[in-house]
């Protein structure tokens, strides 16, 4: 089984690239479905979730060209409703991001069918949000079998307002998409204000769409006719930036983190000011300095522009690491602390109750074998392990290649003892009788 091994204990030094970002990635390639002719998608990050959906879009009868490493052509005139088959099903039911196929087939067709969403496991993942959407749209929403089938009631989605009850990205999204060519206008209200939620309806302003107020708590569609084709490059990944600013933090050294939006990277680089990180801003660079030692502090993750829920177990990492008591107060999700018990097997000193970790930092995290639990849990035992002494196995890391490009590589580059290795699961035989099983 491919692992990763890090010897950790080197601080980090250098330049590390950032590349586009996989949640506007994920949201923009379905996207692409509402558009009759070509779409130049600069700047994707190759990830195994963008390769997901590119397979998808292409056997639904989509033309797909890679131009060069971060550059591809997408034109899915020719993509139709009754190319679904059990080749797609079994590529959707990985990702979370799947359920946007049918913001987007709702939109071309006036149809949609998609299985229901993979994705990370953090408890309870509802989409009655996007139900509610696409429902007050026009379309009769129907979830039985493992599958969302939906249909516009008269053939066509036509403009309203909506008022959604919790704040949600995904939610977002997919009314967004499908919205884009409804009749007439389309007023959402309580929207997510994440950057990635910008960068689509640039995206769709792009290919002829007239979507206002992203980035604010209201979003306006004026529903046009169609969508023609163009080009539009992503922004870089907000959250791949925070996760190399935590590594820094944790491992202590000085990296210039190229190609971000440092406006996007305020709470992370606000919070790691407050643990004795310094951080310097440039037009499109963080220089992220750790030398003395790293204080306490407490942390709430909130939807954009609060701390972002994607950098916690990051941050939790770092504040492992930190003299004192520091407390994270989880405010999006049920059950985000799974990396936790992958943690305690390095030594750290963490308690839980609910929605908030407690952590008591410690001088040093001991190398271990543990497991990435899901995408970010991945990138938080990877920091651990760079800052642990000793040698740590990194299990599972399908999870964090999902949404990390060149992880190792990058890591690397900047000094890091890393390196990805396929060997057995440790022989039982080389288990000591002590221990059980
Ligand atoms: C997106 O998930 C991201 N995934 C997640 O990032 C991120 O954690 C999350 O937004 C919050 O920022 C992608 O963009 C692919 P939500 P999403 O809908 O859209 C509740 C990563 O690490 N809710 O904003 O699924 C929900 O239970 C991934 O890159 C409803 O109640 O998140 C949660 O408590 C992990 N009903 C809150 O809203 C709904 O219909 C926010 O969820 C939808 C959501």
């Amino acid at each position: 089984m491919e692992k990763y091994v890090i010897r950790g204990g080197n601080p980090l030094r250098g330049t590390v690239d950032i590349s586009g970002a996989k949640n506007a990635a994920v949201a923009i390639i379905p996207a692409a479905i509402m558009v009759r002719g070509v779409c130049r998608l600069e700047n994707l990050p190759q990830i195994s979730d963008t390769d997901t959906l590119l397979r998808v879009l292409s056997y639904m009868g989509a033309s797909v060209r890679t131009i060069n490493r971060s550059t591809v052509e997408l034109d899915c005139t020719n993509v139709k409703l009754d190319s679904l088959s059990e080749d797609i099903w079994a590529l959707t039911r990985r990702i979370r991001a799947s359920y946007y196929l049918i913001g987007a087939m709702l939109g071309r067709f006036g149809a949609a069918c998609s299985t229901m969403p993979g994705g990370c496991n953090f408890g309870l993942r509802p989409i009655d949000q996007h139900i509610k959407g696409l429902t007050a749209l026009g379309a009769d929403v129907r979830v039985e079998g493992g599958f969302i089938r939906a249909a516009a009631r008269d053939g066509h989605l036509h403009g309203t307002k909506i008022y959604l009850d919790k704040v949600s990205v995904g939610a977002t999204i997919n009314i967004m998409i499908a919205a884009a060519t409804a009749e007439g206008v389309t007023v959402i209200e309580n929207v997510a204000r994440e950057p990635h939620i910008v960068d689509l309806a640039n995206f769709l302003n792009s290919m002829g769409a007239d979507v206002r107020g992203a980035g604010t708590d209201v979003i306006k569609i004026r529903g046009v006719k169609e969508l023609h084709g163009g080009t539009y490059a992503l922004i870089p990944d907000q959250i791949e930036a925070g996760t190399y600013m935590a590594a820094v933090a944790a491992t202590g050294g000085a990296v210039k983190i190229a190609n971000v939006i440092p406006k996007h990277l305020d709470c992370i680089s606000s919070k790691l000011r407050e643990m004795n990180v310094e951080i310097e801003e440039g037009d499109d660079y963080v220089l992220v300095r750790r030398e003395g030692d790293l204080r306490h502090t407490n942390v709430k993750t909130m939807p954009y522009p609060g701390f972002p829920t994607d950098m916690q177990p990051q941050i939790g990492t770092v504040l492992c690491c930190a003299s004192g008591l520091s407390v994270i107060t989880e405010g999006v999700w049920d059950n985000r602390y799974k990396y936790i018990e992958e943690l305690r097997k390095m030594g750290a000193q963490i308690q839980v109750d609910g929605r908030t970790a407690f952590i008591q930092g410690v001088d040093r995290l001991t190398g271990a074998t543990v497991r990435a639990c899901d995408l970010r849990a991945g990138a938080a035992v990877v920091i651990a392990g760079l800052a642990a002494d000793g040698v740590t196995r990194v299990e599972d890391i399908q999870y964090i290649e999902r949404g990390y490009q060149n992880i190792v590589g990058k890591l690397q580059a900047l000094g890091a003892d890393i390196k990805c290795v396929d060997e057995p699961d440790e022989p039982s035989a080389l288990r000591p009788a002590w221990i059980a099983g």
